[in-house]
C-alpha cells in the first residue's frame, strides 16, 4: 500500500509544486482538487447560471465526466488553461462554498484514493475532511505578497491586469472566503505540520516533507 499524502493550504502557498514534486520523487500519483472546484466552475460559467446557484452547481458536479491527470479532461475538452484564467479565479470560491458540490467531489477523490492505494492530494480539506487518516499532512503556507508574486509568475503578466497589489488583494478575498465558509472551510489539521514556504526553495520544502514521512 502507497502512502497517502495530504498538503493544504492557501492559493499561491506552493502546494501544486510541492506535491508534484513528492509525487514524481516517490513515484506516487497526483490529484489537483482544486483543478476540480475549478471545472465545475467552468461548466457553471459556460451555461450562463449564476455561481451562487447551488443547485445548478450541484447537479453539473454530478453529472460531468473529468479526468485530472497531466491535462484536465472536462467532458471530453482539454480545459487545462481555462480552468486557470481569472473569470474562474473569481467565482470558484462561491462555487465551492456549495455543500452538493463538496459532497460530490470529496466521494470522487475518495474513489480515486481507494483505486490508486495512495497518492499525493492537494487542496483545501484534504487532511480535515477527505483523508482524515491520511499517512502525512502538511499544510503549506507562504506571505501573502510572495503567494501574490508566484500567481503573478503563472499567470503572466498579459493576464494580470491590476498588477501585483491586486492579485495580493484578490488572493487575500479568496482566502478569507475559502477560510470562513461553512462548508468544509480551509483549516490545519490538528496532526498537520505546517511549513511556511516563503523564504524555501521547493528543494528545501520536498527534503523536509520526504524526511517527515
Ligand atoms: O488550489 P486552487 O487555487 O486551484 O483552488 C481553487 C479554489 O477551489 C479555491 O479557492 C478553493 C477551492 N477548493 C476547495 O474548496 N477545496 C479543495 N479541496 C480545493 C480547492
Amino acid at each position: 500500500m502507497s502512502p497517502l499524502i495530504a498538503i493544504d493550504g492557501p492559493a499561491g502557498s506552493g502546494k501544486s509544486t510541492i506535491a508534484r514534486a513528492i509525487a514524481a520523487r516517490l513515484g506516487l500519483s497526483h490529484l489537483d482538487t482544486g483543478a476540480m472546484y475549478r471545472s465545475v466552475t467552468l461548466l457553471v460559467l459556460e451555461a450562463g447560471a449564476d455561481p451562487a446557484d447551488a443547485d445548478t452547481a450541484a447537479r453539473l458536479a454530478k453529472q460531468m465526466e473529468l479526468s485530472c491527470n497531466e491535462r484536465v479532461v472536462l467532458n471530453g475538452r482539454d480545459v487545462t488553461a481555462e480552468i486557470r484564467t481569472p473569470v474562474v479565479d473569481a467565482a470558484v470560491s462561491t462555487v465551492a462554498a456549495h455543500p452538493g458540490v463538496r459532497a460530490e467531489l470529496v466521494a470522487r477523490q475518495r474513489a480515486w484514493g481507494a483505486s490508486k492505494g495512495g497518492g499525493v492530494v492537494e487542496g483545501r480539506d484534504i487532511g480535515t475532511v477527505v483523508f482524515p487518516k491520511a499517512d502525512l499532512k502538511i499544510y503549506l503556507t507562504a506571505d501573502p505578497q510572495e503567494r501574490a508574486r508566484r500567481r503573478l509568475a503563472q499567470l503572466g503578466a498579459s493576464q494580470a491586469a491590476g498588477g501585483d497589489g491586486e492579485l495580493a488583494a484578490q488572493l487575500s478575498r479568496r482566502d478569507a472566503f475559502d477560510s470562513t465558509r461553512a462548508a468544509s472551510p480551509l483549516a490545519v489539521a490538528p496532526d498537520a505540520v505546517v511549513l511556511d514556504s516563503t523564504h524555501r526553495s521547493v528543494e528545501d520544502v520536498v527534503k523536509e516533507v520526504l524526511s517527515r514521512l
